[in-house]
């Protein structure tokens, strides 16, 4: 029987622009949300790699059907899941239920012959479907979404919701990474590790920061980690009789200059052979050296880095506060959109507030609460057990692993209340005498004058918002102390859902009235119900659709 259907390798091809901005038709739920993993962290991320190591990428025509599609790949062995999704083309993520029928695939799969360019050869598991004979047929197909969904649909379920509450939950909802997009990061970084195993072949390529720390929005960056331990761990424990044999390595001055070198190759290695790699940047003069790039197909912007575990750990350890309390994201999400809204956070690196620095608040501010909502990290510390202990070139990283061993909070705060309370409490903190440390979840004495200085858990000389500007953190503030006093009118006067005014959430996600920003307390007396008339009148005029512009930006 003759295969209906060919595929091709992709070698590396040219670039795209890969900004979209409409969301691909046909959204499938994936209730992900409901399972939030209680599972350790470095069990989630084995199982996740191992998954991807079985799956493929597919480059699909606009026609052709898919049950011949999945009868064709089956030959090679039963399939687990698929799914489609939309980037500039129609993709299909295939995960194969052994290892062995990714392997059967590629040997069937050859390399394209070009007209006008030449294919450097490559073998990937990046393959592109095509035709024997050209199809009409279209069987109706799903794809997955890989963006939150446009400000206008997300303002009119926020307008529609019923409490505060529901309004943090539905954006949670709407902004959480997929199980597909997961997925796809997850595969993502094992085709990289394919590519980089070209001269490291133990290396092993993970996702951290917020793809896999339970904060990532749809749409947020993939920062990856070249573990090359494996390598490293090959050779000691190597000792026979009275001889000791070593591999013979090249030596350098430093670290630093090893992580250099090693990400130097990495980088051209996927500027020339990374199929779906394109816009390589080496940016190897920074703090943390890292090769920058997009992978195309999958439409993620990528940080790779190596020498970086301690980023690795604090990954770990954010996920467990994502886990221990569902309160916990759905907070951060509220208050990393709120950011976003005011520009307080941007993609561009610069003076302002990073998300994780946003998260690190966030969960100081729920280490302050009475009682705690979640631990200090030193009290995780004393719950750790032997396994756990844990040091990074001199830095104590233990910390307890087992989620199920942490106590959950006697704490019930509605959400509405910690959102307001979080306004209140950075709105009024002395940022001027005080740092944010969530390993002891107390303020304490700034050891240097930077505006805003939020302790490194693990590297406790550093501060994590050393770029922020003085002025970027006065407008934090003056935002924080905004949102909290229309948060607060609402209590009193808020309008109804009939009445189709933006309120709650939706009214603080709203560009700021630049009259309202410079408000002094003497100001704010000023009768409550003449300003919120103003206020919504105007938010009924013309702000709602300026939200919904900015924000889709
Ligand atoms: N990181 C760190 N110290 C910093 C900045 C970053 O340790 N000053 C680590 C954190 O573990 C962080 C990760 O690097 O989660 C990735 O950084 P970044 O991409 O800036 O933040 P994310 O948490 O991934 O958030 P975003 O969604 O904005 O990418
Ligand atoms: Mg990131």
């Amino acid at each position: 029987q003759r295969p209906i259907l060919r595929l091709l390798s992709c070698p590396g091809t040219v670039a795209e622009d890969l900004r979209r901005d409409e969301r691909p038709s046909g959204s499938v739920e994936t209730g992900f949300e409901d399972k939030i993993p209680k599972k350790r962290f470095s069990e989630m991320q084995n199982e996740r790699r191992e998954q991807a190591q079985r799956t493929v990428l597919i480059r699909c025509p606009e026609k052709f059907s898919e049950n011949k599609f999945l009868k064709y790949l089956s030959q090679h062995g039963p399939i687990n899941n698929h799914f489609f999704y939309e980037s500039f083309g129609l993709y299909a993520v295939v995960e194969f239920c052994q290892k062995e029928s990714v392997v059967s695939l590629q040997n069937g799969t050859h390399t394209p012959s070009m007209a006008m360019e030449t294919a450097i050869p490559f073998r990937s598991r990046f393959l592109s479907l095509k035709l024997k004979n050209q199809t009409s047929e279209r069987s109706c197909i799903q794809s997955s979404d890989q963006l939150p969904p446009s400000n206008r649909k997300l303002f009119e379920l926020l307008c529609y919701a019923e409490s505060i509450d529901d309004q943090l939950n539905t954006l949670l909802k709407e902004f959480q990474l997929t199980e597909e997009n997961t997925k796809l990061r997850y595969l993502t970084c094992s085709l990289i590790e394919d590519i980089a195993a070209a001269y490291f072949p133990d290396c092993i390529v993970r996702p951290f920061g917020s793809s896999v720390n339970t904060f990532g929005k749809l749409g947020c960056d993939l920062d990856m980690f070249l573990d090359l331990d494996e390598t490293r761990n090959l050779s000691t424990h190597k000792t026979s009789g009275n001889f000791l044999t070593e591999f013979q390595v090249k030596n350098v001055p430093s670290e630093r200059i090893a992580t250099q070198k090693i990400l130097s190759v990495i980088g051209e290695c996927l500027d020339h052979f990374g199929p779906g790699c394109v816009g390589v940047q080496k940016i190897l003069n920074a703090r943390c050296p890292l090769v920058r790039f997009s992978h195309q197909a999958s439409g993620f912007q990528c940080d790779l880095t190596t020498n970086n575990r301690i980023a690795l750990t604090s990954s770990e350890l954010l996920y467990i506060y994502g886990t221990l309390d569902s309160r916990v994201r759905a907070l951060v999400f509220g208050i990393r959109c709120w950011a976003r809204a005011h520009s307080l956070t941007s993609s561009i690196p610069g003076a302002w507030i990073t998300n994780f620095s946003l998260t690190m608040m966030v969960i100081f501010f729920l280490q302050r609460r009475s009682p705690p909502i979640l631990p200090t990290l030193d009290s995780l510390k004393t719950l750790a057990d032997a396994e756990d202990k844990c040091i990074i070139e001199g830095n104590n990283c233990t910390f307890v692993r087992d989620l199920n061993r942490i106590k959950p909070s006697g704490n019930t705060e509605a959400l509405e209340l910690l959102l307001k309370e979080f306004f209140e409490y950075f709105g009024n903190f002395a940022f001027n005498k005080n740092s944010i440390n969530i390993r002891q979840g107390r303020e304490q004495n700034k050891p240097d004058s930077s505006p805003l200085y939020i302790q490194n858990p693990f590297e406790t000389s550093l501060n994590i918002s050393k770029n922020v500007s003085q002025s970027q953190l006065q407008k934090f503030v003056d935002l924080a102390q905004e949102s909290a006093w229309i948060l607060q009118q609402e209590d009193t006067d808020r309008p109804s859902v009939s009445s189709h005014q933006p309120w709650g959430l939706a009214a603080i996600l709203l560009p700021s009235v630049p009259n309202r920003r410079s408000l002094t307390k003497k100001k704010r007396k000023r009768s409550a119900n003449e300003r919120v008339k103003n206020l919504l009148e105007s938010l009924k005029s013309n702000r709602t659709a300026n939200f919904t512009e900015t924000n889709e930006k």
